[in-house]
């Protein structure tokens, strides 16, 4: 689809080409989920190939649902959110079009070098060194772009997405230069520039703000957007926003120790991990109250429309996935769930109620706008994707909450002569209903995405490109 370069219209080629490309990640990194999930229930599924073992294909799993499908959404609505917030065109179209391309090329190197089994082995941030620099550069010029976009702005204000969205990808930068520091022997080896404790507190700093700033702060810029969008509604409190932007910038950089307690790592330091991530329960609750409130007055609207309701579920998931995520890093609760399934029950419930709900109900809410459509081909198919989802996230962090607290008490269980009452193999059999139960869920899900792809190709294909054309043209100040 052309849209004319004129200045008195939005980019949204670059905005619709993450778009389409948020959804055929989603279908791939989701349906590799499913794969893996299935190989912990049938383990003839690693086919003896070392190309396709659960250790090859996790990482893969991970790098395409964290970076090409959420960084895809991430990208899309900050370019969106940000031309409209501005009322300006993004400030170089060549750049975006780099950060576009040079984004797919990151991901198909992941595609490639995971499975081959080249790694750095630090997690989330696994990709070899010439990856790890191409990153960088797409980051970089990303920054550029939004940034010089907000400069040529031709609002008086900068609306208060932007500033989250502002601060995911100031910090992303820092975590990814600062981790991959290293020294590299070959084309596809490399070595970190830190040792020991140091390296291990560099990587959860990395890791912790990975989930804190990648997976939280830009989707809470997008939240900020579609939500008083999609309800029609301004957002609740314009100063509750200011100071969750705050709250949660300062301490989230803090909370990273809850990820190495009981290790090498000085005892302080653990326990300042700990203290922060209790404080944190503060900002992420006022942020998710800010969001729910917003619908004070039109939650009649949630009866009919089925992408308020995954923006909606989507907050519900986010508050409860953060209140656990607090009473996880208390250390004796830690003690108990570290190394079982109940931390991947609260990944998840973070990855998919939060992270994937609210950019599915984002690109919905896109989508038709970006081609210039009234609305997507099917409410009706939207309705179905949404209870896949919804059921499908349950069955998933269900199972692994029973999971991960039967592997901790049959792991800590001992006999009155000290000896362990389970071996390893039989905590492994009590979770493989568990493990069949979860697949199962993550079916659900990536079924839905699969109704998504077709709803999304319905209307796409029956948009004409003088009306996509048309739909780019700025707006008169006040109505974005
Ligand atoms: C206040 C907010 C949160 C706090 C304090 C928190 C705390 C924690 C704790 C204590 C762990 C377990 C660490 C361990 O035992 O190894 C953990 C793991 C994790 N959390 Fe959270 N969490 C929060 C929110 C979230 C959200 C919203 C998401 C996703 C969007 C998320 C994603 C993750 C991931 C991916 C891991 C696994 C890291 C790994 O070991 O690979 N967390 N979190
Ligand atoms: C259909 C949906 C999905 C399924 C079936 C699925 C399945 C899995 C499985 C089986 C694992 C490995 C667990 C283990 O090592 O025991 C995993 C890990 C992980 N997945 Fe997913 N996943 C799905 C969607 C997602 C999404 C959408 C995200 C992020 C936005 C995500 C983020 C992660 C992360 C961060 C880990 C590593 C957790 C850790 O190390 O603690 N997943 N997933």
């Amino acid at each position: 689809m052309s849209t004319a370069i004129s200045p008195t219209a939005y980019n949204y080629k670059v905005v619709r080409q993450f778009a389409i490309m948020t959804v055929v990640w989603g279908i791939l990194g989701m349906g590799l989920g499913v794969f893996i999930a299935s190989q912990l229930v049938w383990p003839e599924l690693n086919f003896d190939l070392p190309w396709t073992t659960f250790g090859r294909l996790r990482p893969l799993h991970t790098n395409l649902v964290i970076f090409a499908f959420g960084g895809c959404a991430l990208f899309a609505t900050s370019y969106y959110v940000v031309q409209r917030t501005c009322q300006t065109r993004l400030i170089s179209d060549s750049l975006a079009a780099f950060t576009f391309w040079g984004w797919q090329a990151v991901i198909v190197g992941a595609i490639v070098t995971l499975p081959m089994g080249f790694t750095t082995t630090k997690e989330y941030a696994e990709l070899e060194w010439p990856l790890a620099i191409l990153l960088a550069i797409v980051w970089v010029t990303y920054g550029l772009v939004f940034f010089g976009t907000i400069v040529k702005r031709k609002t008086k204000h900068i609306y208060v997405g932007n500033w989250f969205y502002g601060a995911f990808i100031v910090v992303t930068a820092m975590l990814h230069i600062v981790n991959h520091a290293s020294l590299p022997v070959s084309f596809f080896k490399s070595y970190s520039a830190y040792s020991g404790a140091t390296d291990a507190m560099i990587q959860w700093w990395y890791g912790h703000n990975a989930v804190g700033f990648f997976l939280t702060t830009g989707f809470l810029g997008m939240m900020y957007y579609f939500v008083p969008k999609q309800a029609e509604r301004p957002i609740y409190s314009y100063r509750l926003s200011i100071v969750h932007f705050w709250a949660l910038i300062t301490l989230y950089i803090w909370a990273g120790p809850h990820h190495l307690h009981y290790t090498a790592l000085p005892d302080w330091a653990q326990s300042l991990g700990m203290a922060m991530s209790i404080i944190l329960l503060a900002p992420s609750w006022g942020g998710m109250i800010n969001g729910m409130m917003t619908l004070s007055g039109a939650w009649h609207k949630l009866r009919t429309d089925p992408i308020l309701r995954f923006l909606v579920v989507s907050l519900a998931f986010y508050g409860m996935s953060t209140f656990e995520g607090p009473m996880m890093a208390i250390k004796t609760v830690n003690s108990l769930s570290h190394y079982t399934d109940w931390t991947i029950g609260h990944v998840h419930a973070g990855a998919l109620g939060w992270v994937a709900m609210i950019s599915i109900g984002a690109i919905y809410h896109m989508i038709p706008k970006l081609f210039g459509r009234a609305q997507m081909h099917s409410t009706a198919l939207i309705n179905t994707h949404f209870w896949l989802a919804t059921i499908g996230t349950v069955l998933y962090i269900a199972s692994m909450w029973v999971n991960g607290i039967t592997q901790g008490l049959m792991w800590r269980a001992i006999n009155d002569d000290g000896t362990l009452t389970y071996s390893f193999v039989e905590a492994l059999q009590a979770s493989h209903p568990g493990f069949i139960v979860r697949a199962l869920g993550g079916a659900f899900f990536a079924s839905g995405m699969l109704f998504m792809a077709y709803n999304v190709y319905r209307t796409v294909r029956a948009s004409d490109p003088a009306e996509a054309e048309a739909a780019a043209k700025i707006a008169v100040v006040g109505a974005h």
